[in-house]
């Protein structure tokens, strides 16, 4: 695999999920015991939720490639929408709608999860259709609902503009870009927007002034309540499938069904994919609906439905406060500058069929 990333040599050893890409370091790459001790900065122990490692790119190139890619709306029949645009960098990797708004002003069907972190995912969408960020890349490209075109021609744009013709062969040493080198390259690019260094991280490294009494307790709360027998893991989340609505159904706004959409067994009809909780206070409204537009309405509807616990309105403001210590360094980078259209690159049809 041409993916290939390294988790920067932090002095801490990370619980990842074996199906991230993201690597632990080789045994050789690790920093010399003396450092460790130095450092002082072993995670505490027996804890849920573990931090989350910097990621470091093994091919800068194509993560740059990819980043143009995502930003680009060319790869939309409209010319208008970009992954970006729902899954917005500057807003926490998602819209902050209840459901996205796609191909000419189409109401989506399903909230937009982060693309923060999914790299942790064990599968990606609500329902897990996807089985990682490169097979996922390619269907909002052709999804008529969302960016309304097809691969073919999404590729025969990019093979139209020079400066991605030059950029896809330094990449993939090859004149003729694929849809296959086009969602390897916005993958590598999702693979690096990791939130590291989250207060709530600081904390689980060691720092005991990272977060205030009232978080601490919020944390506490979170964990003696159950929150953490399905948000747990470096993602507090991201890791396991789950009924919505374990004590009392949940009488959700949309018709996804989850999990059953996939496995087409009933028993796992109302399982999503249990969402991250990283950077939780961007990512509003809440749950695969939409319909949760705070974070202290989400907590309420979980201690009921899940867990059948009924939070006192100082219990659920820790755990809000809890929660917002989970929001960890956004990504940080140059916008990318497109390289502009030729004059043979089709048009876009912003008001087409
Ligand atoms: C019109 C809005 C829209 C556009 C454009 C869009 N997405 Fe999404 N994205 C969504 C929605 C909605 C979902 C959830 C769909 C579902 O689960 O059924 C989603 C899911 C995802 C996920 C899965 C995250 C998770 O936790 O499961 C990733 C990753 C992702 N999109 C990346 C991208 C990339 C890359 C692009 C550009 C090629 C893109 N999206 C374009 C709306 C959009
Ligand atoms: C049985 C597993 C389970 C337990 C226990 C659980 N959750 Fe969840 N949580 C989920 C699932 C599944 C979802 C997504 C449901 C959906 O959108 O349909 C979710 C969604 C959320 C969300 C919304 C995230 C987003 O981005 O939409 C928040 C916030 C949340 N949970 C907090 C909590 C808190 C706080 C507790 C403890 C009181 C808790 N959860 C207990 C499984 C669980």
């Amino acid at each position: 695999m041409l993916r290939k990333t390294v988790v920067a040599a932090l002095a801490v050893l990370v619980t990842i999920s074996s199906c991230s890409p993201i690597r632990k370091p080789a045994e050789k790459e690790a920093a010399p015991a003396e450092t460790l001790k130095i450092e002082a900065k072993a995670p505490r122990a027996g804890e849920p939720v573990t931090p989350i490692a910097a990621a470091v790119p093994a091919n800068p190139a194509m993560v740059e490639l990819g980043k143009k890619l995502f930003f680009d709306p060319r790869l939309s029949k409209s010319g208008f929408i970009s992954c970006n645009s729902c899954h917005n960098l500057s807003m926490g990797g998602s819209d902050n709608l209840k459901s996205s708004i796609g191909h000419k002003w189409n109401k989506g069907p399903i909230n937009s999860p982060t693309v923060l972190n999914s790299s942790m995912n064990l599968a990606q969408f609500w329902d897990g259709r996807a089985k990682d960020l490169k097979e996922q890349a390619g269907g909002p490209i052709a999804n008529p609902g969302e960016m309304a075109f097809t691969h073919e021609l999404a590729v025969s744009v990019l093979q139209s503009i020079p400066g991605y013709v030059e950029e896809f062969k330094t990449v993939f040493g090859s004149d003729q870009i694929t849809i296959d080198h086009v969602t390897d390259a916005i993958a590598a690019f999702e693979e690096t927007l990791v939130t590291p260094d989250s207060r709530f991280d600081k904390w689980l490294l060691g720092d005991d002034n990272a977060i205030t009494k009232d978080e601490l307790e919020g944390y506490e709360l979170f964990k003696s309540s159950g929150c953490t027998a399905c948000h747990n893991g470096p993602a507090l989340g991201g890791n396991s499938y789950q009924k919505m609505g374990v004590i009392e159904p949940y009488k959700a706004t949309s018709p996804a069904e989850g999990r059953s959409a996939v496995t087409g067994k009933d028993a796992d009809r109302f399982n999503f994919k249990v969402p991250t909780l990283r950077n939780v206070e961007l990512t509003y409204p809440y749950f695969h609906d939409g319909e949760a537009a705070t974070l202290a309405e989400a907590i309420d509807v979980m201690g009921q439905i899940q867990l059948g616990k009924k939070f006192t309105p100082e219990e659920n403001a820790k755990i809000v406060a809890f929660m917002k210590t989970l929001t960890g360094s956004q990504p940080s980078f140059m916008l990318p500058v497109l390289p502009p259209s030729s004059d043979s690159t089709p048009s876009p049809e912003p008001f087409g069929k």
